[in-house]
């Protein structure tokens, strides 16, 4: 259940209107980096928590202030978009297209979608459509996400505070970014609970004996030939798991040129290729890995899913 109050988390206040700033504060309303991906985000990933309660309640709590951050920056546009309708008059009107661009720089649709508010908009008019959020069921695997998240829209703040030099938009963005620096620590500090680096790789309940150990820690140079392979933490001493060394190799082909078999006449290929070519295998693959071979995946995933057999 959620509650709401009337007030916001903290004051907007926009001293001098400025719809080409509105226009950007979209990007962290609705853009990748913005504030409904990570509210989404967090809520998907609380609403599918399992194991222990404390971090769906951290979840929940966090995406629930993100809704607030979502109420601030649209106030902030706005505010922004105060006294708009004039700018685009102008802009429309203009002869010159230097001055429409400087005065129409606004998003059309603040105006005429909705008379001078904000949207689930980036800062190009492109709706959300949820497809950057990540809930994968694995504690720790999402909290790289989150700190992707985190990262990247810190990021974004302190690039839309660098653009103004509005003493009320600098204060609101000296807020949001002091909470994109909390929340970085707390999911680093979930990340430590679960282990830190050393529980590394994720996830950490598929047993690593059966990996292929020789590739596991071996940096693959995928450079021509003469050319040294890029040095770093990467390419010696231990891994950052503690579970191997680090060490280069050149990348060898391992497997054969793979070779399909004719398409099937429902295919309506051209008859050249219904006619000519191998026409090989049905199922190419790697005949020392049957399991690569293909066939029957849709029913085991099924089966692990329901507990069949
Ligand atoms: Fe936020």
């Amino acid at each position: 259940m959620f509650y709401t109050d009337g007030r916001l988390q903290y004051p907007v206040r926009v001293d001098s209107p400025n719809p080409l700033y509105a226009k950007m504060l979209q990007q962290a309303i609705g853009g990748i980096e913005g504030e409904i991906r990570v509210a989404m985000q967090y809520f998907f990933q609380a609403w599918g928590a399992r194991g222990p309660k404390k971090y769906r309640d951290l979840l929940l709590q966090t995406a629930t202030e993100e809704l607030a951050h979502i109420e601030m920056l649209s106030t902030a546009v706005a505010l922004n978009l105060e006294g708009s309708k004039p700018a685009v008059e102008k802009g429309v009107g203009a002869k010159n297209p230097a001055i429409q661009a400087m005065l129409g720089g606004q998003d059309p649709r603040h105006y005429l979608s909705t008379g001078a508010a904000a949207m689930p908009t980036d800062a190009n008019g492109v709706p959300f459509d949820m497809s950057h959020i990540y809930a994968s069921g694995n504690l720790a695997a999402d909290m790289y996400a989150n700190i992707a998240a985190e990262t990247t829209g810190r990021l974004l703040a302190t690039r839309l505070y660098e653009l103004t030099d509005d003493p009320g938009m600098k204060d609101m963005w000296s807020f949001l970014i002091a909470r994109d620096t909390m929340h970085q620590q707390q999911w680093l500090a979930v990340l430590e609970e679960l282990g830190g680096p050393q529980a590394l790789p994720i996830p950490n309940s598929f047993p690593q004996g059966q990996e292929k150990s020789e590739f596991s820690y071996a940096f693959l140079t995928t450079g021509v030939e003469g050319i040294a392979p890029p040095e770093g933490r990467w390419s010696t001493g231990p891994t950052i798991d503690g579970r191997g060394e680090f060490h280069h190799e050149i990348a060898q082909p391992l497997g054969e040129e793979p070779v399909l078999s004719s398409p099937a006449e429902v295919s309506f290929a051209q008859n050249e290729q219904l006619q000519g070519g191998p026409g090989a295998s049905p199922h190419s693959g790697n005949p020392d890995q049957p399991e690569q071979m293909g066939g029957g995946t849709m029913d085991k995933v099924k089966d692990k899913l329901t507990g069949g057999s």
